[in-house]
């Protein structure tokens, strides 16, 4: 297939090296990929870092909500210390500058945005959206990335500041209905509403009809976390615009 969608390897793609670390990353620069995704979150004292889950505790041999840590400690850690089967060398849990200098000229990056949480309850990360912006400036990277979340409060401020970023509103069951009548003209409406150019939907509230209707009110569509090579044929002749996978190396199915 020539014309295939954005190939964007899911945290650096994570099921062939830890993920949202610089060896995934620099891995998927060695597969067809177009894009990079990777989570940020904020430490407690303000440094945005390259993770996704809200604490430590299942990825690396630390402990801790990442609101209560400090960059040092998230830094002594090792982000590989739970990968399966192992891994050769210890990881540090890179920064978003860090990610963002392997992948300038080479792959765009879809940055997505966290919330925190504690207890259940979530909150936004003091001055993510601005911290986020400034790193992605300095880089020179505006042209290069689409900035992604489930939070959005924070979708309409990235446009605000940065009018010339890309945002794209992540869809869930957690932000979205499905099942009611006009769901998807209701959330057209709705990220109409944000401000946004994509949509990023949960593959299991895929529907055929998706991309002709996104595509008709102006946005592109991306489909994530799609895992086998069927699945990715199926979306990929159906119109969507971006998958996402946690296996690029499966991308060579559209070479
Ligand atoms: O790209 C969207 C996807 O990454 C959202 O889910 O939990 O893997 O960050 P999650
Ligand atoms: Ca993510």
């Amino acid at each position: 297939m020539t014309n295939h969608p954005q190939r964007v390897a899911h945290r650096g793609g994570s099921y062939l090296a830890p993920q949202n670390t610089l060896a995934a990353f620099r891995n998927a620069l060695t597969l067809p990929v177009d894009a990079i995704e990777l989570d940020v979150q904020m430490s407690r004292d303000g440094r945005v870092i390259v993770f996704h889950d809200y604490t430590v505790d299942k990825l690396t041999n630390g402990h801790g909500n990442i609101l209560d840590l400090d960059f040092a400690y998230l830094r002594s850690l090792n982000a590989a210390a739970n990968f399966p089967g192992g891994w050769p060398e210890p990881q540090q849990i890179p920064t978003l500058r860090e990610v963002l200098d392997l992948a300038r000229g080479n792959v765009q990056v879809y940055i997505e945005i966290k919330p925190s949480k504690r207890d259940n309850t979530y909150g936004s990360y003091p001055h993510i959206a601005e911290t986020v912006i400034e790193e992605v400036r300095t880089a020179a990277m505006l042209d290069q990335v689409l900035i992604i979340s489930f939070d959005w409060t924070v979708l309409p401020l990235v446009k605000s500041i940065e009018p010339t970023l890309l945002t794209g509103a992540l869809i869930s069951r957690d932000v979205w209905n499905p099942d009611s009548a006009q769901a998807l003209d209701i959330l057209i409406d709705q990220v109409t509403a944000l401000g946004c150019n994509w949509i990023n939907m949960d593959s299991n509230l895929f529907t055929p009809l998706m991309p002709a209707v996104t595509h008709q009110r102006g946005f592109k569509l991306g489909v994530w976390t799609v895992n086998t090579g069927d699945k990715l044929c199926l979306l990929a002749d159906s119109g969507v615009d971006s998958l996402t996978s946690d296996r690029p190396d499966l991308f060579t199915i559209f070479s």
